[in-house]
């Protein structure tokens, strides 16, 4: 009987999805590692002999699906694949732009949810990675941030739907964190951490049942302290970054 546990991460072709692939492989982990990009998936399971590739376009449902027939019972189900676009002119709404990021970030988790959640053992674990963009509203994420507050919401629930069936549900707010994502910020972004470092924290934060688990602790206090401010003076200041 095999008896090495196994994780499902989405995302783990890049970025911090990536970095947890490694870090679960090192861990003794069976890694299946979602993404759309074969090249970077076989790069990443050249690199351990643990990890095994699950290309899948997760906003095609057939084809998440279609996965179910190849993969184990699970021990961990880590949907962390997203993307982030930022609306440019609020008054002149890209509605596809919108659509591209919703369908991504939250339609797409429900497509995973179906097909994939009946996997997860019992006694197993959930994680979604939602962003600390849900704590509040932060200017030209009108897309992102909904998404993200939408995919904290959809965690929180399912943490207290699927306590009966002993499945525990972390949700994980990251601040900022080096990958392709956000190479592509055009301002400043404090406390940015590594993809290697965000691996770790949200690691030991599943091994630990935590609900939440957010980093770098400094910036997410003190978002969490600005999100109970009084809605006009939060408006005022968040109105001020891009003026
Ligand atoms: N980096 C940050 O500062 C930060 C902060 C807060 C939250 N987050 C969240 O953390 C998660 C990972 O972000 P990251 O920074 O590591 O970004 P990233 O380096 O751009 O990685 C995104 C991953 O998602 C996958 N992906 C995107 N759309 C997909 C789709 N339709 N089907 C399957 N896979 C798809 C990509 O795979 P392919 O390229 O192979 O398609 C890639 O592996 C995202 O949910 C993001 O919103 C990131």
């Amino acid at each position: 009987m095999n008896n090495q546990p196994s994780i499902l991460i989405t995302g783990a072709s890049s970025g911090i999805g990536r970095a947890l692939a490694l870090h679960y492989a090192s861990a003794g982990y069976q890694v299946w590692a979602g993404g759309r990009s074969i090249e970077k998936l076989q790069q990443l399971c050249e690199l351990h002999p643990n990890i095994l590739p699950l290309l899948c376009d997760i906003t095609n449902f057939n084809a998440v699906k279609a996965s179910v027939s190849q993969l184990p019972a699970l021990d961990i189900l880590l949907l962390n694949a997203g993307t982030c676009e930022y609306i440019d002119d609020a008054k002149h709404f890209d509605g596809a732009l919108f659509e591209r990021v919703i369908t991504a970030n939250v339609i797409a988790i429900g497509y995973c949810l179906e097909a994939w959640l009946p996997l997860v053992k019992q006694s197993g674990n959930l994680a979604i990675t939602s962003s600390s963009a849900s704590f509040l509203p932060l200017p030209r994420a009108e897309a992102y941030g909904a998404s993200k507050a939408a995919a904290t919401y959809l965690a929180r629930t399912l943490s207290i739907d699927l306590k009966k069936d002993n499945i525990h549900v972390s949700v994980i707010h990251p601040g900022f964190v080096k990958t392709p994502l956000t190479d592509k910020n055009d301002f400043s972004m404090p406390f940015l951490t590594t993809p290697e470092k965000a691996a770790d924290i949200i690691f030991k934060g599943i091994n630990n049942n935590k609900n939440e688990i957010h980093f770098p602790r400094v910036f997410t206090w003190l978002l969490k302290a600005l999100s109970l401010l009084p809605f006009f003076l939060w408006q005022k200041i968040a109105s001020r970054m891009t003026s």
